[in-house]
């Protein structure tokens, strides 16, 4: 693709005019493919004065912590520090139920660790890190200040967003955003010139507070987490297997605070109940639930009851947004 070629060229020497020789640069990777594009760009330009971090909040998906930083050391020889973080934020977690207070936890925390690596990194080099990578695209440049009489509504007054791109502000780091005029699309293109493997390019979004809020209610009650991972994981390997992943915006597991009556062999059980949800979508605005074929989901729903533990119940989610969102909190 000889456009984004051109784009990586001069977003290349765009970096290096603006980067000294002598200066470092910091950069958050989420495991989505914005920072990761953004970050392999600039270590592609500046080399190891990059220095990025991926923090595990305790949150993710189903050996996600593995799975991603093997493509950042492995695939995208990325120098990245992995802070696990997983303890503080559940125990931060601990007891609390309403969604939104969860979402400013979480990025009260996840500020608190990336400030203790910059700081890190600042005896580490005996000077601060001057610039900070974010993976901002087009469409959040016009969403966080929309073009006025543009009619465009402003998700973010329905639920407070958290991803990596909240850091602080009082930081006095200058930002590099490479993405910034490009949508998802031509940053997938991007992408792939920078050899980021076709199968992480295409990975479906994944919100910033994590499981946090497919856990409804408190997140660190019983064996939610780990029970939700295996069930999300059975859920969209199944999606992968019969081919429909690239079709689908995202998929997910919900877990619900719920428990109902069940029988296994002539036991009575009282175990757990999950949601299943798949949805269709262009910018994740709005989005239609989709529509799997009978035999597909007997087959999922079977090995879900049949493999995780505490679970007797499986529910498929068909709203669409509106009125439902995507997330369930
Ligand atoms: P909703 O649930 O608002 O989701 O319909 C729309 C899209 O945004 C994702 N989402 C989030 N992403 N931080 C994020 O980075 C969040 O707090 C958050 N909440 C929802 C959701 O997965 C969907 O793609």
């Amino acid at each position: 693709d000889w456009k984004m070629q051109d784009v990586l060229e001069e977003e290349i020497r765009t970096i290096n005019s603006m980067v000294g020789p002598n200066d470092h640069v910091i950069c958050a990777l989420s495991g989505g493919v914005d920072s990761t594009v953004a970050a392999t760009l600039v270590h592609k330009a500046i080399g190891d004065r990059l220095h990025c971090v991926f923090v595990d909040n305790g949150l993710l998906r189903y050996k996600e912590r593995e799975r991603v930083m093997s493509t950042f050391e492995s695939d995208l020889h990325l120098p990245v520090t992995c802070i696990d973080a997983s303890e503080q934020f559940l125990t931060n977690l601990k007891g609390v139920k309403d969604p939104e207070t969860k979402r400013k936890i979480i990025g009260r925390e996840f500020i608190a660790v990336f400030d203790e690596f910059a700081q890190g990194l600042e005896s580490k080099l005996g000077k601060r890190p001057e610039y900070l990578v974010q993976g901002t695209l087009y469409p959040d440049v016009i969403e966080s200040c929309p073009p006025p009489g543009s009619g465009r509504s402003h998700s973010h007054t329905i639920k407070s967003h958290h991803n990596v791109g909240g850091l602080p502000k009082d930081m006095k780091l200058k930002l590099i955003e490479p993405l910034k005029l490009l949508f998802k699309d031509e940053v997938r293109k991007l992408g792939s010139i920078l050899n980021v493997p076709e199968s992480f390019l295409k990975r479906h979004p994944f919100p910033g507070p994590g499981l946090a809020v497919r856990v409804l209610g408190d997140v660190t009650e019983g064996n939610a987490l780990e029970t939700l991972r295996q069930v999300d994981e059975i859920f969209v390997q199944g999606i992968k297997d019969a081919g429909l992943y690239d079709k689908i915006w995202q998929a997910f597991a919900v877990f619900l605070p719920v428990q109902s009556v069940g029988v296994q062999g002539d036991q009575r059980t009282h175990s757990h109940v999950v949601a299943l949800r798949a949805i269709t979508s262009e910018d994740g605005m709005t989005a239609d639930w989709y529509y799997f074929e009978h035999k597909f989901l007997v087959n999922v729903v079977s090995k879900i009851c049949n493999n995780v533990r505490g679970v007797n119940r499986v529910c498929l989610d068909i709203t669409s947004k509106p009125p439902a969102t995507v997330e369930w909190e």
